[in-house]
């Protein structure tokens, strides 16, 4: 540390000028490291506008290539796929059928760009359940071991129908080394696992649940999501997930849970991504709409929070608005 102290040692000098501040700049965004959550459902005629989410939408199997398309000419080159199928049982079917949406739509988009789109998929149940729940349930409890088979159908699914990266989010111990191994099983040694490692029970995941028809029909899901007030758990279950084969570690949600990004990045120099979920959005979606905030200065003060606490990567809703404003 300098031992010069006002008025030989001015800060102010190097925040004189835009280019002079942007020089000396540490953290900087990248439209590289964003990540687009892509909803598309089966059956649809054409995109729907999602109320709680302004400005996203739910695309249609003929829509989505179109969407992806004007984010890849952005620079967004890497979406998370997430399905809402026409038929919902109780032990999620359509999330491991062949040709089930995110299936098909992996093919498509790995048709149409090949490997100048990375293709991540979300692998959970709760999209394809009649319960909502994200496992197999049995007698109202969240059956943990049964449920394991069920995820590695649904990765190796994603694999064999194109997808790059797996994201499994179901919070079932095990789910990453179960994933890991049926997926080498299966001849996609290749295919990498972004562990949502931390995912918290929050109340910020509302407006996601609403686009992509995903609420529990009973109970809540804290029997497998985690505590929020727990940062140690948080960092043993990123441990353990390490442990079990992840490629890359994942924070969710990020904004309060920048301790948790931080810690994980310093303790594990994974490379760690971070999920600015849909309430995130949303907020400051409604507070830009009433006037009370700037949007766009909004928007990247948060992403770049997110980048600074140590996050490689960002899932956001915001990334194709971001990618527009940075050069
Ligand atoms: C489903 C899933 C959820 C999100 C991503 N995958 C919702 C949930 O767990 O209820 C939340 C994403 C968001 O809020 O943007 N396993
Ligand atoms: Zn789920």
């Amino acid at each position: 540390m300098t031992q010069v102290s006002f008025p030989a040692l001015r800060m102010r000098r190097l925040r004189r000028t835009p280019l002079i501040r942007e020089l000396v700049r540490e953290v900087r965004l990248d439209r590289s490291n964003l990540i687009q959550p892509i909803f598309v459902e089966e059956g649809l005629k054409t995109e729907v506008g999602i109320l709680s989410m302004p400005g996203q939408r739910r695309q249609s199997p003929g829509t989505v290539g179109r969407e992806v398309g004007r984010l890849v000419d952005k620079g967004v080159k890497s979406v998370i796929l997430f399905g809402i199928p026409t038929v919902k049982d109780e032990i999620g079917s359509a999330a491991y059928d062949p040709n089930g949406i995110v299936q098909r739509t992996i093919c498509d988009l790995k048709a149409r760009f090949d490997d100048e789109l990375v293709v991540l998929t979300d692998v959970c149940m709760c999209q394809y359940t009649i319960h909502g729940h994200c496992g197999l349930v049995n007698e109202e409890r969240i059956d943990n071991d049964k449920t394991l088979p069920k995820l590695a159908e649904v990765a190796v699914s994603h694999a064999q129908a194109g997808a790059d990266i797996v994201a499994p989010s179901a919070m079932i111990d095990g789910q990453v080394k179960t994933i890991r191994q049926a997926l080498d099983d299966s001849g996609f040694k290749d295919v990498a696992v972004m562990a949502y490692a931390a995912k918290h029970a929050s109340s910020f995941f509302g407006p996601f649940r609403d686009a992509a028809s995903s609420t529990p029909k009973f109970g809540d899901r804290r029997t497998y999501q985690m505590d929020y007030s727990n940062p140690e758990q948080a960092l043993r279950e990123i441990a353990l997930d390490i442990k079990e084969g992840a490629d890359m570690i994942m924070i969710k949600p990020a904004l309060a849970y920048l301790d948790i990004v931080y810690r994980a990045k310093k303790r594990f120099q994974m490379p760690t991504a971070a999920y600015n979920v849909s309430g995130e959005f949303s907020m400051i979606k409604a507070a830009a709409r009433e006037g009370w905030i700037d949007e766009k200065s909004a928007i990247l003060e948060v992403l770049t929070s997110i980048k600074r606490a140590g996050a490689d990567m960002i899932l956001t809703y915001h990334a194709l608005e971001a990618a527009e404003w940075l050069d």
